[in-house]
């Protein structure tokens, strides 16, 4: 069903629609992921279309929103100081008081469900689809993340000491989800916070920065920074007031980080270059759902992405997974993110470096199933690419794209599949479609990457339940996983002294 309904009731358009009354209650001391909206009910229908009619001309997180904007040395240099001060004060409030403030910023991210949806489709390039899990994967940070700051209050034998400031500098991709988990994470940890959003998605970080601060988070232990790029951007890096950074961009911004300061503490979450294979005991109709969604979700723009699929013995010698698959990529409706049929809306910058070779140069031996063609004059709007004939070690087995172009790939075995999964630099989601456990047990046993999803799609890690984070070149720093256990824990110190708070 399409998630907006001009036939629907008009709603509230102030008012996002109850999404908890038909959840059941959790058992006691459960942890319970907030509900998307549902295509179901009529009223979330009518919202929806709301929210889409105001995304042309959108101009939320422009006006009125305070942002820090750098422009020299000093005021880089002033803005860390008066913020590592705040940090401290905020650092000496319990965890329990933190956590208090988490909560009301779940309430608050709630509250403002339509602003981030219109601001995610008007800037980002997100459908409604994309952008909703967003939305709800934000306010499960927050309740995680509160859950565990009460946590820190009662560790046996250790006092926690949280760290005074953490630059936090998310990607465009996943422009709510991704700043919020960070934000929250080093907000519940005890540490002041300075946010850089990605340059193409700065009006997103400015409204999710506005929805913390009404929950009650002090305006100076949250700033929202814009900084000039160039050598500004280098020196807040390496800023020694900077405790700590945590990143989720690609590899290279990584190592760049580090350029910058060597003995940086760098929490990263970086690039991908996933696979989903398919054996001949899988459900093939799950497998082309999954892959489809998985490789074209956001246009493939996601770390998460699968831009492989590797058919395994008989699924790649039959037509039928191939036909299957090339007619469900061709069914996918290109067009505006705020049209409620779009399933690929434009790409958020123009394509161009590797992207744009992705997109219309093949290697050697390879052939395009379905060829993307560009349908803008800026380069943004692609229809879906599948390229059949990838080789083992080619540019479209190893190179991460970022974008909407899937990869084929064939082995004669399952152990042959998992060998060129595992032959890329980067080890971050990776799919088995199968149904015979033994093979299930081998894959899992044999594959390097940090989440592995068994008959289901790469992305959309679910809170609590999917801790994310990879392996090799996806991941760089301590390895702790966000929305699991032990991400707060990673993000101060610990002295084997009694706490005194
Ligand atoms: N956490 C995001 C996902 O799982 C990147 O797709």
């Amino acid at each position: 069903a399409s998630l907006a309904d001009a036939d629907a009731p008009a709603a509230d358009r102030h008012r996002v629609p109850d999404r908890h009354a038909a959840v059941p209650p959790s058992a006691p001391g459960a942890f319970t992921n907030t509900p998307d909206t549902d295509p179901a009910v009529p009223e979330h229908r009518a919202w929806v279309r709301d929210v889409l009619a105001r995304v042309p001309g959108s101009d939320l997180g422009v006006a009125g929103i305070d942002a820090a904007r750098v422009h020299d040395a000093a005021a880089l240099d002033a803005l860390v100081r008066d913020t590592r001060r705040a940090g401290e004060r905020w650092g000496e409030r319990t965890a329990t008081e933190r956590a208090e403030v988490l909560d009301r910023a779940a309430a608050a991210l709630e509250a403002r469900r339509g602003d981030l949806l219109e601001v995610m489709a008007s800037e980002a390039g997100k459908t409604v689809d994309q952008g909703d899990p967003e939305v709800s994967e934000a306010v499960d940070f927050a309740h995680w993340y509160a859950e565990l700051a009460r946590g820190l209050d009662h560790v046996d034998g250790a006092a926690f000491v949280p760290a005074a400031l953490t630059l936090v500098t998310p990607p465009w991709n996943f422009p709510v989800a991704i700043p919020a988990g960070s934000t929250l994470a080093a907000l519940a940890a005890g540490s002041a916070v300075l946010l850089k959003p990605a340059g193409p998605a700065e009006r997103c970080g400015a409204v999710l920065a506005d929805a913390l601060w009404e929950a009650g988070v002090p305006r100076d232990v949250l700033r929202l920074v814009q900084v000039d790029e160039g050598t500004l951007g280098r020196d807040l890096v390496a800023h020694p007031g900077v405790d700590r950074v945590i990143l989720t961009g690609a590899y290279e911004t990584a190592e760049l980080f580090r350029s910058f300061r060597p003995d940086l503490p760098l929490l990263a979450e970086t690039s991908g270059k996933n696979a989903i294979v398919v054996t001949p005991s899988a459900d093939l109709d799950l497998a082309v759902r999954d892959v489809v969604a998985s490789a074209f979700g956001h246009a493939g723009q996601k770390c998460s992405a699968a831009s492989l699929v590797v058919l395994v013995g008989s699924v790649a010698t039959s037509r039928r997974f191939r036909s299957q698959l090339l007619d469900a990529v061709s069914s996918l409706v290109v067009g505006p993110a705020h049209d409620a049929r779009t399933q690929m809306a434009p790409l958020i910058e123009p394509a161009s470096g590797k992207l744009l070779t992705g997109l219309t140069d093949l290697g050697p031996g390879e052939e395009w199933a379905l060829a993307p063609r560009r349908l803008d004059d800026a380069g943004r709007l692609w229809t879906p690419g599948v390229v059949t004939g990838v080789r083992r070690g080619s540019r479209t087995h190893r190179t991460e794209y970022f974008g909407p172009v899937l990869g084929v790939m064939t082995a004669a075995t399952l152990d042959e599949a998992i060998d060129l999964v595992n032959d890329v630099d980067y080890g971050l989601t990776s799919g088995l479609h199968s149904l015979d456990t033994d093979e299930i047990a081998r894959w899992l046993d044999r594959v390097e990457a940090g989440n592995l999803y068994v008959n289901r799609g790469t992305t959309g890690a679910i809170v609590r339940r999917q801790p994310f984070g990879g392996w090799k070149r996806s991941g760089v720093g301590p390895g702790t996983k966000a929305g699991g256990p032990s991400y707060l824990a990673g993000l101060g110190s610990w002295t084997s002294a009694p706490a005194t708070a």
